[in-house]
């Protein structure tokens, strides 16, 4: 990859990031960006060419490159509820739609993970041959339950990057973010507590709760702002909740990002009254501007934030590692981890520990942040321009998902079905609930590698929808 022509499209996604090149202006001329930035006019298309893949600008015959306008008419969505009493789970369709997840003939515009084709699957594959040909016997033994050292080590130096001291040795491996999410409330709630969600929520944690007996008030987290701080501090104060379960980094379905005030806000408020918080933080490294915004851990100064995470999304979902720390926590989770599943599987383990060992893996999530926002982008412009008026759609800052919500009531139940009969994942938004709500909102992942197939299948989406919207 010619790094030039990455300096100079860098420098303009940065322009059009701050606003200071704006929806429909004329970018420079690339003789005039060639001589301004010192690079051949060459390198000046190659970038043009980038920007305009990653869907910032687009190229208008004999007139030159412009600022892509924002989807018209595009609102957010809405997120109208009022705090309610803590209840028992309960989300019976969630069974019903799940074995979707593990299709693989359909378009999957429902599944949460990056295409292989953006994730570093190569560089995976030769540290698997390479770990079996130099340490066959440990890759076959069990690990250890806390997990193999060297990949703890990595797990600690990924986020010393972002300023977090973690101890590699208060790191427990667990098999993805999900069962390090289980062993964490395992760790500190008994059958019957509360445990603080978001709503809308990824339905993983609602069934881990639900798993565990435990009873839900949720905060809303509202497209575009993040976890409403103030509602989550009146929860805390009416109810006695145990433990919440959050995830600021780009909440799945929302895409949303709560920021460093109410990061801060919330471990205050959850340290002020013994609540345990457990951070998702799946997401962290997928921000859309580079930045990797900070784990709730970068603001705990008491070790009482358990944080979760893997490499599902950024290195390989079927590896199935993950982790969970906090200092305050370690023996309770290796507990917890030794009667779940003992160990994690160790070839993965060590393979991943080779990768990031031998290879700068930023080099490949800068490219799949870069994707991630160009296909937000783009889905939000397919719907804009193809969907019934009146859809909305969030705009998120990071991570994979779209959450919609439908025009006029459209049923999302009925949309997820007819989607299906054409060969194409959806998801209905009443999985992210507890509560049965969000039956007219969508949930939609864009981590696929953009392709003509990819748009037909969404323009047919908003077709059945325009269609549901008619029958009513
Ligand atoms: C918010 C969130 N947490 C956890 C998970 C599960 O992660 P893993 O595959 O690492 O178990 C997902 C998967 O999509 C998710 O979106």
């Amino acid at each position: 990859m010619s790094l030039l022509y990455e300096r100079v499209a860098e420098s303009l996604r940065g322009q059009i990031r701050r606003g200071v090149l704006r929806a429909g202006e004329r970018l420079p001329s690339l003789r005039r960006v060639g001589r301004q930035q010192q690079v051949s006019l060459a390198t000046a298309v190659e970038a043009y060419v980038q920007l305009e893949r990653e869907g910032l600008v687009e190229a208008r015959p004999r007139s030159g490159y412009y600022v892509r306008g924002a989807a018209p008419d595009l609102p957010e969505p809405a997120l109208r509820r009022t705090p309610r009493a803590p209840c028992a789970m309960r989300n019976p369709a969630l069974l019903d739609v799940l074995d979707v997840l593990t299709r693989s003939d359909l378009l999957p515009l429902h599944a949460a993970t990056p295409s292989l084709e953006l994730l570093p699957a190569a560089g995976i594959a030769a540290a698997v041959a390479r770990t079996m040909r130099r340490h066959r016997d440990a890759a076959l033994r069990y690990a250890m339950p806390q997990g193999q050292p060297g990949l703890r080590l990595q797990i600690a130096r990924r986020y010393a990057h972002c300023g977090v001291d973690v101890d590699p040795d208060e790191i427990v491996v667990t098999a993805g973010a999900m069962e390090a999410i289980s062993l964490a409330l395992r760790s500190v709630t008994r059958s019957g507590d509360v445990v603080l969600l978001e709503t809308p929520t990824y339905y993983g944690l609602l069934q881990a709760v639900a798993a565990l007996g435990l009873r839900v008030v949720e905060v809303p987290n509202r497209p575009g702002a993040g976890i409403d701080v103030a509602q989550l501090e009146g929860l805390l104060a009416r109810h006695e909740v145990r433990a919440a379960v959050l995830v600021p980094n780009f909440n799945n379905p929302v895409g949303s990002l709560t920021g460093d005030a109410g990061k801060q806000a919330i471990v205050a408020a959850c340290a002020a009254r013994c609540v345990v918080l457990i951070e998702d933080d799946l997401y962290g490294e997928l921000a859309y501007s580079g930045t990797r915004p900070p784990p709730l851990r970068r603001f705990d100064r008491q070790g009482g934030v358990i944080t979760c995470g893997s490499f599902s999304k950024m290195l390989a979902p079927g590896l199935r590692v993950g982790w969970a720390f906090g200092s305050r926590w370690t023996d309770e989770l290796l507990r917890a981890k030794c009667f779940s599943s003992v160990a994690t599987a160790s070839l993965p383990q060590l393979a991943i520990a080779d990768y990031l060992a031998h290879h700068d893996v930023d080099r490949p999530l800068r490219r799949l942040r870069r994707e991630l926002a160009a296909n937000a982008q783009r889905y939000r412009d397919v719907v804009a321009r193809y969907w019934p008026a009146g859809t909305r759609v969030s705009e998120p800052v990071g991570g994979m998902a779209l959450w919609l919500e439908l025009a006029d009531g459209v049923d999302a139940q009925a949309l997820f079905e007819a989607a299906l009969a054409q060969g194409i994942g959806t998801l209905p938004g009443h999985l992210f609930s507890n509560r049965d709500e969000y039956r007219h909102h969508l949930r939609l992942s864009c981590g696929l590698l953009w392709d003509a197939k990819i748009e037909q299948a969404l323009r047919a989406v908003g077709a059945l929808a325009d269609r549901l919207r008619k029958e009513k």
